[in-house]
């Protein structure tokens, strides 16, 4: 039974908590509780890590310190998000159950020591979790206190055990049934490869199978739902105990090792934990690179999400750890909840005094008063999150999508191809998404496996991997009157890594008029043009810049809008429109600069008369909005570094910022104007 309904009338703030790191300390819980009331902390997390605080030695719970610490918050009214302790276990569990610890690729068995290390398959460990998880939820199922149940910590990683073998041999027979089809599947004639049993199925191994493609794909695809499962398996302890609050877990940034869209079907909300590089680099980049995470992480279940971690300072991870700037702790917390989060929580609530996490940023420091740059910045930001509460019950509506595929992403990465020094994926990807930011549109980011229905403008970028139809429901978009710009390098292969015959893009050759023949690998630093034919309706006969890859393209019944400036592609066709049923198909056919999609989208946005936000953003400034009835509440964060002024809308009622749209560089104006796009 999945829950739907967000279990708050307001934003969530706060972030993870760990008392059990101070169970001789009963003073530092007393002064943390008043130092968050002070700066208008309402949720904590906790218990992430607490696994022997709660179960010292084997059976023996101690949970009462826990129960007395929930309870105190609760009286401060801060309520808590409760996690399972599965994502590290006490020292008596590995000593005396060793299969509880992973193996490697190379099959050795790792020491016990750090965290998120353990076997997803192993029995004992699957038990033992149980256990706790079941303690937790008889004493919390009841607790008006415990808000949502937090199942373990960033799941990720993949062991390759007995028991994991095992476990893929049967995951692998129950998919492909017979051998033959496993080899079909695998092009396993290639090398010599063939199996003849499925016992032979062996997990891929820098000592033996790195390079049976398929064999890498369908491993990947076990890990995550060995993990899932271990995940459900988590669930199903809460749940048989009587448990009913909601579920989440807490997702990384761009992490490959799982497809989070298959992990995120089994809880009820998707939180994730973000930590942009700030003033290292663009700003403006990292501020993309979270705004395109949060509609990633939104649209996976297309409903509220959290911002589950974030820090209020620096992190002490990265290689030069900054410190945040004034202002962006604020403007983060309101990025995210303008994306569609109604949680904005941090990493950490207070800084142990040892650890590898010592120097983390946290809202209490080793100080410990409240007289600090960042707890003025957090309180302020409680302050504003307070303030915003009605926004809960609106949510983010998208008319444009981009759609990514990690399982796509994991077979393109891994194939020799055309660019092996490194694909343009990410940054391509990042600069369709920015083009679609910059023309005030919200973008929902979608697996193939999402309808496309709801949308006017959808966006493939390097789709390399065709699977679950995704062409079949592209033609259906563009047929009923949807626009669709694909890339190159798209619809290459099917869902275990074979080439389509016949051509490509795989079935949608008639839909964006075109077939790519060949396709071109630039190095590092060296371009070529697109030129703007007299036919471009954008863009004012500029050319484009590109690089990276680009395709040859035959047209079949496509118009050419650009043609390649350079080398022997010159005069070819490099961008191109074609009109099939009632829609329309761009096929851009190399890794353009970004300013070609900024360009196009605007054109497409006019032309197919698509509702923006606002009429104009000026460079540097991020808008979103979320909607409700006929009101519409609007974020714009200003990452430039400069001021800049938004146009305000004549009907707009500031709810936070500058009356005048005015922004300062890390500045939030947010304002509720009526729904009447432009
Ligand atoms: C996260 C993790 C937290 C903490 C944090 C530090 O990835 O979930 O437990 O380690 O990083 O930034």
């Amino acid at each position: 039974m999945a829950i739907d309904r967000f279990p708050s009338s307001h934003i969530l703030y706060g972030g993870d908590y760990n008392p059990d790191q101070w169970l001789d300390r009963p003073d530092i819980l007393i002064k943390d509780i008043e130092l968050m009331r002070q700066a208008s902390i309402n949720t904590v997390t906790l218990g992430v890590f607490a696994w022997a605080a709660l179960e010292p030695l084997e059976g023996e719970f101690h949970l009462d310190w826990l129960q007395k610490t929930i309870a105190k918050l609760y009286q401060a009214g801060i309520c808590t998000i409760l996690a399972t302790p599965s994502g590290a276990r006490p020292r008596w569990l590995a000593e005396r159950y060793p299969e509880v610890l992973r193996v490697d690729e190379n099959r050795v068995r790792c020491l016990y020591g750090e965290r998120h290390n353990h076997c997803y398959t192993s029995p004992v460990y699957r038990g033992k979790v149980a256990a706790i998880n079941t303690r937790l939820a008889e004493t919390f199922k009841d607790d008006p206190a415990v808000i949502m149940w937090h199942i373990s910590n960033e799941y990720g990683g993949e062991c390759h055990c007995d028991l994991c073998q095992d476990a893929f041999r049967r995951w692998v027979k129950d998919k492909y049934v017979d051998v033959g089809a496993l080899n079909s599947a695998w092009w396993t004639p290639f090398w010599s490869h063939q199996y003849q049993s499925f016992d032979q199925v062996e997990s891929p191994s820098p000592r033996g199978d790195t390079g049976l493609l398929g064999l890498n794909l369908d491993w990947k695809r076990f890990v995550t739902e060995q993990t899932a499962d271990f995940m459900r398996k988590e669930i199903a302890a809460l749940r048989n105990a009587g448990a009913q609050q909601p579920t989440t877990t807490n997702f990384m940034e761009d992490y490959l090792g799982l497809n989070y869209y298959v992990l995120g079907q089994d809880v009820d909300f998707i939180s994730w934990d973000s930590y942009p590089r700030w003033h290292c680099g663009s700003d403006e980049t990292a501020a993309c690179k979270t705004a395109m995470q949060h509609d990633l992480m939104r649209s996976i279940r297309r409903k509220p999400f959290l911002l589950m971690e974030s820090s209020p300072a620096s992190v002490n991870w990265h290689e030069i750890s900054r410190l945040k700037r004034p202002g962006v702790v604020e403007t983060a917390a309101l990025q995210a909840v303008g994306h569609g989060a109604d949680a904005a929580m941090f990493f950490q609530m207070r800084q142990g005094r040892g650890g590898y996490e010592k120097f983390h940023g946290a809202v209490i420091d080793h100080y410990g008063g409240e007289d600090t740059r960042v707890f003025r910045e957090v309180s302020e930001t409680g302050r504003t999150l307070a303030s915003l509460a009605s926004v809960v019950q609106s949510e983010v509506k998208a008319p444009a999508a981009i759609v990514c595929d990690t399982e796509s992403r994991w077979a393109m990465e891994a194939a020799a191809g055309p660019r092996n020094a490194g694909l343009p994926y990410k940054d391509m990807v990042l600069n369709c998404y920015r083009g679609l930011k910059r023309a005030a549109l919200n973008v929902d980011v979608l697996n193939p496996q999402q309808s496309l229905d709801r949308y006017q403008l959808v966006v493939v970028p390097m789709l390399y991997m065709f699977q679950h139809g995704i062409e079949e429901r592209l033609r259906a978009f563009v047929h009923s009157g949807g626009t669709l710009v694909l890339t190159c390098w798209s619809g290459i292969v099917n869902e275990t890594d074979l080439c389509f015959e016949g051509g490509t893009p795989h079935g949608l050759m008639d839909v964006v008029g075109v077939r790519s023949t060949e396709i071109d690998a630039l190095p590092d630093g060296v371009t070529n043009t697109m030129v703007a034919g007299p036919e471009v309706p954008f863009g004012h006969g500029r050319n484009y810049v590109w690089g990276n890859l680009g395709d040859i393209i035959e047209l079949r019944g496509a118009k050419t809008l650009c043609t390649y400036g350079a080398d022997f592609c010159a005069g070819m066709p490099a961008l191109t429109e074609n009109t099939f049923g009632a829609g329309t198909a761009y096929y851009v056919a190399a890794d353009a600069e970004p300013v070609l999609y900024e360009d196009l989208f605007q054109y497409i946005v006019q032309f197919k008369d698509i509702s923006r936000i606002v009429p104009h953003v000026p460079a540097g400034v991020y808008v979103t909005s979320r909607q409700y009835a006929n009101r519409e509440y609007v974020f714009a964060s200003s990452f430039a570094q400069e001021d800049v002024r938004m146009e305000l809308p004549d009907h707009a009622r500031v709810l936070h910022g500058d009356s005048s749209g005015l922004l300062h560089p890390y500045q939030t104006v947010v304002w509720e104007q009526t729904l009447h796009h432009t």
